[in-house]
């Protein structure tokens, strides 16, 4: 009996649970539904995109054309503050709604058109990427801000970075970045630009605040004097894969920088001094992939602040003068930037000169590999110092590889360290060059003989006939009086 009363109010409680359950259940239903009649509400843009979480992502959704103001206009209120519609095949990009939008990305689209004003309402916008399309022509008002009722014009003032790299861009209008005059970065990179004229300095002497410029790949053969003159916080600039054949002499006005990418270029030498030795901020310095031949003593002379320097991939470059980086203060003492990095390899040179640094013991990285070495009794060194400062910096010296004499040809730095090995000096060389030299001093002597002899004989004789008689009395003379003097 008790035990099926028990039963019972338990079957009871099961029921009213279950029956709770139900509800909660039907609430549930009730709250989908209503999500879902939401959901027909839902923007348009988000149907094809992801607006979730502050951002929008439409990359890669096959678009063709950018959205209309009204389907812009449904995304307020999400407080989107990134949109991403990099990877369509957006032709023609037109005016934003007035949205939150901090981070555009139109990057790998097929953008030809960019309408004027186009971000004119997007006040809070910080980055823009429009690298990687078709932009043939910048008009100029495409970066303006919005026209304000007393025709002013209402600068997009947070804008910091700016790319339109990878399109195809002949000239820079003037006043196209006017209302961007906040901008930190710039990249015109790949842009068959050909020359920075008059209107294109104009343009980007406008950007005070700019701390990075990239003009990589622009055809350039030389930079206009005073492109960097106001340009007084600029730090980095990438002129890699140009057309230079020398130094931009403009450079000598670019002294707040401290990185200088020059790769990449046609410069077949540095013998001398260059603009680049005003860059006393400079702290790295790329030298790659160039047609260098040689660089001169004191050639990198005066990069004070220097850490990193890559001279790499130079297959003619053959001399590398052990003072290149040396340079003298006032009072004439020598001077060398306190390298931290220092990459040599696959060039042409055939020896690590001990010179080319006053403390190697403050490297901590550097690479030496592919050079045709020499490895005779002058570089000894590179195997007593040079290869454990390597092993202990991590480096390696299996890939520093012996080309010359022919005993040691093929064999590594790593080996000649490990067997302690003594380098021969160039014997051969020595004695070909000695009988050159040993003829010339006995002709000389020779010559000196045969020419003198007949003077001197001739001096003796007329001295013994006293014809230098007077001359003798009066330079006595002449010293008995200093004698006296004293
Ligand atoms: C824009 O998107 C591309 C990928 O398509 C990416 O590589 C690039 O870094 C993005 N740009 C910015 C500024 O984040
Ligand atoms: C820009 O940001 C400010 C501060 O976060 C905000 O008040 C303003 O509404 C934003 N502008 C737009 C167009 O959303
Ligand atoms: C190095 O280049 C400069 C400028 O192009 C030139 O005047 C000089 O003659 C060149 N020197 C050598 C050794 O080629
Ligand atoms: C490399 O240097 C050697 C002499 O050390 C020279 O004979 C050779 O022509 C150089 N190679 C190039 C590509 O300049
Ligand atoms: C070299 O490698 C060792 C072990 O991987 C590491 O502890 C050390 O910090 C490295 N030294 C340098 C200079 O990178």
């Amino acid at each position: 009996m008790c035990v099926r009363v028990l039963l019972c109010v338990v079957s009871i409680i099961g029921i009213v649970s279950t029956q709770d359950q139900d509800g909660i259940l039907l609430i549930a239903d009730v709250v989908d539904v209503v999500e879902t009649t939401t959901e027909d509400n839902t923007p348009e843009i988000c149907k094809v995109c992801d607006c979730g979480d502050g951002v929008l992502d439409c990359t890669k959704r096959k678009l063709v054309h950018s959205f209309t103001l009204d389907e812009w206009d449904q995304l307020k209120g999400l407080n989107i503050k990134e949109v991403d519609l990099s990877g369509n095949s957006i032709e023609m990009l037109t005016v934003i709604s007035e949205l939150p939008i901090e981070r555009l990305n139109m990057s790998n689209n097929r953008i030809e058109m960019v309408d004027d004003w186009c971000f004119k309402y997007l006040e809070n916008l910080s980055v823009l990427d429009l690298s990687r399309n078709e932009l043939e022509d910048m008009n100029k008002r495409a970066f303006w801000g919005l026209l304000l009722p007393d025709s002013k014009i209402r600068p997009l003032s947070k804008m910091r970075h700016l790319s339109l790299a990878y399109n195809d861009l002949h000239v820079i209008p003037k006043d196209a970045f006017a209302f961007m005059h906040n901008l930190r970065f710039l990249d015109l990179s790949r842009n068959p630009l050909g020359i920075i004229d008059q209107v294109a300095t104009g343009t980007l002497t406008e950007l005070p605040f700019l701390r990075e410029l990239l003009l990589s790949g622009c055809g350039l053969e030389t930079l206009p004097d005073g492109l960097f003159r106001s340009l007084r916080r600029l730090e980095r600039l990438d002129i890699s894969n140009n057309k230079f054949t020398t130094v931009p002499a403009a450079l000598n006005e670019a002294i707040t920088l401290n990185f200088l990418n020059f790769d990449k270029n046609p410069i077949t030498n540095l013998s001398e001094k260059t603009s680049i030795s005003s860059l006393i901020r400079l702290r790295e310095l790329r030298l790659c992939n160039t047609r260098l031949q040689r660089i001169g003593p004191g050639a990198l002379g005066g990069l004070a602040s220097l850490e990193t320097l890559y001279i790499c991939n130079n297959p003619r470059l053959t001399t590398i003068d052990e003072e290149f980086l040396n340079w003298k203060d006032d009072d004439g003492t020598d001077l060398w930037p306190a390298l931290k990095r220092l990459y040599l390899h696959n060039n042409n040179i055939s020896e690590i000169d001990p010179d080319f640094l006053f403390r190697w013991d403050q490297i901590t990285d550097a690479s030496f590999h592919d050079n045709p070495y020499v490895c005779d009794c002058n570089n000894q060194w590179m195997v007593d110092v040079l290869v454990p400062l390597i092993t202990r910096i991590n480096g390696s010296a299996a890939d520093m590889i012996c080309t010359k004499p022919q005993d040691v040809r093929g064999v590594s730095f790593a080996q000649l360290y490990e067997t302690s090995k003594t380098l021969v000096c160039p014997q051969s060389a020595d004695t070909a060059e000695l009988p050159g030299s040993h003829t010339a001093v006995v002709l000389g002597v020779l010559i000196g003989i045969f020419a003198a002899f007949p003077l001197v004989l001739i001096i003796v004789l007329l001295w013994k006939k006293g014809h230098f008689a007077k001359c003798r009395k009066k330079v006595e003379s002449e010293s008995e009086e200093e004698n006296d003097a004293l």
